[in-house]
């Protein structure tokens, strides 16, 4: 899939990333430096995402997930964290007119507790919409946290086997794999930051164990077709091992 939707001539179409992984950070920074606020930035964001959905969708991306509030953003002040909410409200409701006709499906992966009732209702009605479709899978990670992925994880394996839906022999990579929330989605082959941070402040930490790393001064609102095409470029150079020679 992919080398029928635009291919750029740099990049070589055959060798694309299934899955790319984003921390869109630095809306704080690029809002401060303009005399905005946290959520103008935010909102600047929020636009430039749309952009490179659209892009990654052209280039033959088959997954794109993207962090958009982690289980520590709480700690931000309310006012923020609620234009966050009304942000992603935007998004999800828009997504589908302002994507054109893309084939783009949206999922959400994180904890829902303690999300926004609208915002969970807006979620399972865009989820079901785009459920159908196949072109490019956006991910939207809403109150997520790796660690707490994984001892979810842990914790649904448990129930299952002491409810004998699994042996302890069926405690693998894989049965642990299936009941995280990105269960079905392979795991990313490109993490992008931005913003000059070079951590990942717990972003999928179970799925990128053999991801190619990337990271970028520029910060989210900047970020641009070319970079994304830096970072691609970045991936194609590498060599793959897994563990292997
Ligand atoms: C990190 O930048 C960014 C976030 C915590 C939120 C990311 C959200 C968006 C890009 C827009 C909303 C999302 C959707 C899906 C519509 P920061 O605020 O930590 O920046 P800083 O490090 O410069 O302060």
């Amino acid at each position: 899939m992919g080398s029928n939707r635009g291919s750029k001539t740099e990049l070589n179409p055959e060798a694309m990333p299934r899955h790319i992984a984003i921390i869109m950070d630095g809306n704080g920074r690029w809002a401060k430096k303009r005399g905005l606020s946290r959520s103008m930035g935010h909102r600047e964001g929020s636009r430039i995402l749309k952009k490179i959905v659209e892009e990654c969708y052209n280039l033959g991306i088959r997954y794109l997930t993207v962090f958009a509030f982690s289980c520590e953003n709480w700690s931000r002040p309310r006012e923020e964290v609620d234009q966050l909410f009304k942000l992603m409200m935007e998004y999800l409701k828009n997504s589908e007119k302002e994507l054109r006709g893309k084939p783009v499906r949206i999922r959400v992966i994180g904890d829902r507790s303690g999300l926004p009732e609208e915002l969970v209702s807006e979620i399972c009605r865009v989820e079901k919409n785009t459920e159908h479709i196949e072109g490019l899978d956006l991910i939207i990670a809403i109150n997520y946290g790796g660690r707490q992925d994984i001892l979810n994880a842990c914790r649904t394996l448990l129930d299952d086997y002491k409810n004998g839906r699994i042996s302890e022999s069926g405690i693998t990579l894989d049965s642990l794999s299936d009941r995280l929330w990105t269960a079905g989605i392979p795991d990313p082959d490109l993490l992008i930051r931005t913003s000059g941070e070079i951590r990942f402040s717990n972003f999928l930490l179970w799925q990128c164990a053999y991801c190619e790393l990337y990271f970028t001064d520029t910060l989210w609102p900047d970020f641009r077709k070319k970079h994304l095409h830096d970072a691609i470029a970045h991936y194609q150079r590498r060599e793959r091992r897994f563990g292997g020679l």
